[in-house]
């Protein structure tokens, strides 16, 4: 699945009604967050650009996840794999990740390098009895 599907997906199944055409955000009362970053071009930080999962994310495999575990919205669990493999590769080419027309599927999704790969901090591996880290969550 590539962007130019996912594009198509992305109206059909309701996501431009909360996030806007262009993964803008939705405006009251659907206030849903923006999807694609404010600045354009590829090298934008990744910390500066607000929360934008499919930009932000350190794997393109939890943009999928989330997809598909959570949308849309009070519908979830009625995307197919293919259409959620299609709306990430639109929201990955919309945030300058991939290219329009590079395939997702089972065996690329795990292969796509995120700009934020490299921007998390190691978790110290667990040991029983062990503190959760200051501020955990967030
Ligand atoms: C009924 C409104 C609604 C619909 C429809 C909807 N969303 Fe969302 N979406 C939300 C809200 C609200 C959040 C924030 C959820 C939260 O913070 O817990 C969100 C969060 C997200 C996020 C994470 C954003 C981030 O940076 O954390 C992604 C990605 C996403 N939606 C994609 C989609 C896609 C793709 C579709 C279409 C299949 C879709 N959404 C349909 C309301 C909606």
């Amino acid at each position: 699945m590539t962007a130019v599907e996912g594009a198509r997906v992305y109206l059909r199944t309701g996501c431009a009604g909360c996030h806007g055409r262009e993964g803008e955000g939705g405006r009251a009362p659907r206030r849903a967050p923006r999807l694609v970053k404010v600045e354009p071009g590829p090298d934008v930080d990744p910390w500066a650009a607000a929360r934008i999962l499919p930009y932000r994310s350190p794997y393109a495999t939890t943009v999928w996840d989330y997809i598909n575990r959570g949308m849309p919205l009070n519908r979830e669990g009625t995307l197919t794999a293919d259409e959620v493999y299609a709306l990430t590769a639109f929201l990955l080419y919309k945030n300058d990740v991939i290219a329009e027309d590079t395939v997702l599927d089972a065996q690329s999704l795990p292969q796509v390098k995120m700009p934020n790969r490299d921007g998390f901090a190691p978790l110290p591996d667990w040991q029983p009895g062990m503190p959760r880290l200051p501020g955990y969550p967030y």
